[in-house]
């Protein structure tokens, strides 16, 4: 799979790690991250990620910032886009299965390496279910085309 890669300045240690990691993995990366730890704002970067994958430049999108909070909030503001934070490798997993997540967002300030690892490894690797989980996410487009 191609992935896009995205990061803030809190996050340049782990994206390294990470887009190696998914190198490792089998899949190709796109970083549209930040390589300094200059000062820098994550929307900038949440967006670029959202953007790559509605567009299909990628098939998913994995996003690290301090928290994994701000980064993701910017991303789900694109239209199409379910970013998940996750802090654990079950929930990593599930956001695939249940909610089709497209996006994988943690942050460097909160898990571990290894964790992060675990996390993108089952994210990368789970299958959306669909059936009544693909009728809850036709639920959440719904509300974004009521706005
Ligand atoms: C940057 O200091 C920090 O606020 C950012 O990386 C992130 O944690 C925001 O949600």
């Amino acid at each position: 799979m191609k992935i896009a890669i995205g990061n803030d300045h809190a996050a340049v240690e782990l994206k390294k790690v990470i887009a190696a990691y998914v190198e490792e993995l089998g899949h190709e990366v796109e970083n549209y991250g930040t390589d300094t730890n200059e000062s820098c704002n994550y929307p900038e970067y949440g967006e670029k990620v959202a953007r790559a994958v509605v567009e299909g430049k990628a098939d998913c999108g994995i996003l690290i910032c301090g928290t994994g909070v701000g980064i993701s909030i910017a991303a789900n503001k694109v239209k199409g886009i379910r970013a998940a934070v996750c802090s654990d490798t079950a929930t990593a997993r599930l956001v695939k299965q249940h909610n089709n997540a497209n996006i994988l967002a943690f942050g460097e300030r909160i898990v571990g390496v290894e964790l992060a690892k675990d996390m993108v490894k089952a994210y990368l690797e789970a299958e959306f279910m669909g059936g009544r989980h693909a009728d809850r996410i036709q639920m959440i487009a719904d509300i974004e085309n009521r706005q």
